[in-house]
């Protein structure tokens, strides 16, 4: 079968693109408005694209209307968020930040998280989450009146204890409990690992010797 995505409707790419691009990291996004109404949303059009440095990119779509989302504003007008990273626990409070709350509802107040203060960023973070990085926007960019690519740089990163060896700064996956979306309402956990060695040309040219 072959689909050519400059035909299609823009609700068969997105349904396409969700069920074959799994499983997607989630980034529940916090921010704050300018009026100081600390918003919590999940977003998995999400992933880390750079280290150095270290970049962060969200996929912010407009709602139907074409107003864009809480979350948009805000990054546009305060320029900072805070990404967590959702385990097993905070999955059903993740799911509860994503109802489309009026803007002047703090998600904190309704889906039963913990706000936690931040180093560097002037936005509520959740005390309950295993992972978060503090992000000081550096490029939004408007790809349409609908799509808006907000490019985040990590500023500093904050772990839950136990987490991460502070000797090694290896993370203990199992402890992690970390979940990713699938499509539409479904999630997965990371229950099954399994390990390749990279090799150099090197190396590779010498196994295929021996
Ligand atoms: C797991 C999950 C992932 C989501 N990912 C996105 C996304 O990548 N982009 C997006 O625009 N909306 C996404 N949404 C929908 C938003 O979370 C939802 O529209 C939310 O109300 C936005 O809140 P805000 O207005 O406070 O930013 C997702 C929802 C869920 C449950």
């Amino acid at each position: 079968m072959e689909l050519n995505f400059q035909e299609l409707d823009s609700k068969t790419r997105y349904k396409l693109l969700t069920a074959a691009v799994i499983p997607r990291p989630i980034a529940l996004v916090t921010t704050r408005s300018s009026d100081g109404t600390d918003n919590a949303a999940p977003y998995s059009f999400f992933n880390v694209f750079s280290d150095d440095p270290p970049l962060l990119i969200l996929g912010l779509q407009s709602r139907n209307s074409r107003i864009p989302k809480d979350t948009t504003n805000n990054i546009r007008q305060c320029g900072e968020f805070v990404v967590h990273l959702v385990d097993r626990p905070l999955a059903e409070a993740m799911n509860e930040c994503s109802v489309d709350f009026p803007e002047e509802v703090s998600e904190f107040d309704v889906a039963g998280i913990t706000r936690s203060s931040c180093r560097f960023v002037q936005v509520s973070r959740i005390e309950e989450a295993p992972i978060a990085f503090e992000c000081r926007r550096t490029i939004m960019l408007q790809i349409n009146e609908n799509r808006e690519l907000a490019i985040g740089e990590i500023l500093y990163m904050h772990a839950r204890d136990g987490l991460i060896d502070p000797n090694t700064l290896k993370l203990n996956l199992p402890k992690y409990n970390i979940v990713g979306r699938l499509y539409g309402d479904l999630y997965t956990p990371v229950t099954e690992t399994f390990a390749y060695t990279r090799l150099s040309h090197s190396e590779w040219l010498k196994k295929r010797t021996t």
